[in-house]
């Protein structure tokens, strides 16, 4: 039975089970969201030992080399001793300096952290206030926008997203640490077509991932679907049909209610583009379904996955996934 070592524990790993399972079920502390293969949220690394392959899917060069692995994927067949990835950011005071609604659930939370932060949009931050934290997706641009900005949905139940919907004003102080993720927009090919998925308060990463790309002067089409239960959920439409009216090479639609094969436009560079989509687990296996129907490969996603990645021994701020 391999041997696992992370941190100081050894944990003796079922060759049947999946290595987070067995993380978690020793009181590990592992973040986590999919469990699909999908997220990244659960990547680490191995010091010592080889990860299967069949746990190393989807990722890039730089985490290949350093012999990166989803532990959700993960069957252990030998030895290893693990790690998480290291975050860039120590933790730090941070001050609220706005929040804004964007319609009924969601609000636009302005931060001013304390130092410079060193950033992608699309990554994750993590916020604490009052024994309580929360991952949230960048939604500014560290280029363009001298502040941080997060979208925030209100959820029941989730201490969090309630005190920054609910109760947080101008001057309130936060901790932020641990920028993370590997969902953003990367320059390499500025001529490949890119569609953008966001589900709700997806929309803010998804969001991000654009501005970054037109900042980078992508050169090639972007199209985003914005996908919500009803109307109401709907938001910063007019603003994203001056960005379309601005960049010839964008292009929004929304579709409300349930998704179907269909929801996904008949684009004639569907196959060649990249694909990024933002939003709950569940929504996501929505996406990723419809993907696979249109023989779409792993390695052409990006994904933004929100679930419960809190990890053991730690606040959760919970999180409903009924959409
Ligand atoms: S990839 Fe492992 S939890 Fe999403």
């Amino acid at each position: 039975m391999p041997i696992i070592q992370f941190k100081d524990q050894n944990i003796h790993c079922d060759k049947q089970q999946i290595l987070l399972d067995e993380l978690l079920a020793a009181g590990c502390s592992v973040p986590f969201s999919c469990r699909a293969g999908l997220c990244h949220s659960c990547l680490m690394y191995a010091t010592a030992g080889t990860p299967p392959k069949t746990a190393q899917q989807g990722l890039n060069q730089e985490q290949l080399q350093k012999n990166g692995f989803l532990a959700c994927q993960c069957h252990p067949d030998a030895d290893l001793v693990v790690r998480l990835p290291s975050h860039q950011h120590d933790a730090m005071p941070a001050i609220i300096t706005s929040v804004t609604a964007l319609n009924q659930v969601v609000k636009q939370v302005q931060i001013s952290p304390s130092r410079l932060i060193d950033y992608h949009p699309g990554q994750q931050i993590k916020l604490t206030h009052h024994g309580h934290e929360r991952t949230y997706t960048l939604v500014s641009h560290p280029e363009q926008d001298q502040e941080l900005i997060i979208h925030v949905q209100r959820i029941a139940g989730g201490n969090i997203s309630q005190w920054l919907c609910e109760s947080a004003a101008p001057g309130d102080t936060i901790t932020l640490c641990d920028v993370q993720g590997d969902c953003y927009y990367q320059s390499k090919n500025p001529h490949s077509p890119l569609v953008l998925i966001a589900a709700e308060v997806g929309l803010g990463a998804m969001l991000g991932v654009i501005q970054d790309a037109l900042w980078h002067q992508h050169r090639g089409p972007i199209h985003l679907i914005h996908h919500v239960p009803s109307v109401a959920d709907l938001y910063l439409q007019d603003s994203l049909r001056e960005l379309c009216q601005r960049n010839q090479q964008l292009s929004y639609h929304t579709v409300v209610g349930s998704w179907t094969k269909d929801s996904l436009p008949q684009l004639t560079y569907l196959q060649q583009s990249h694909f990024f989509f933002a939003g709950a687990t569940p929504r996501i296996m929505e996406y990723w379904t419809t993907l696979q129907q249109f023989n779409i490969p792993l390695s052409q996603c990006s994904v933004i996955s929100f679930g419960l990645e809190e990890v053991s021994n730690q606040a959760v701020d919970n999180l409903d996934l009924s959409f």
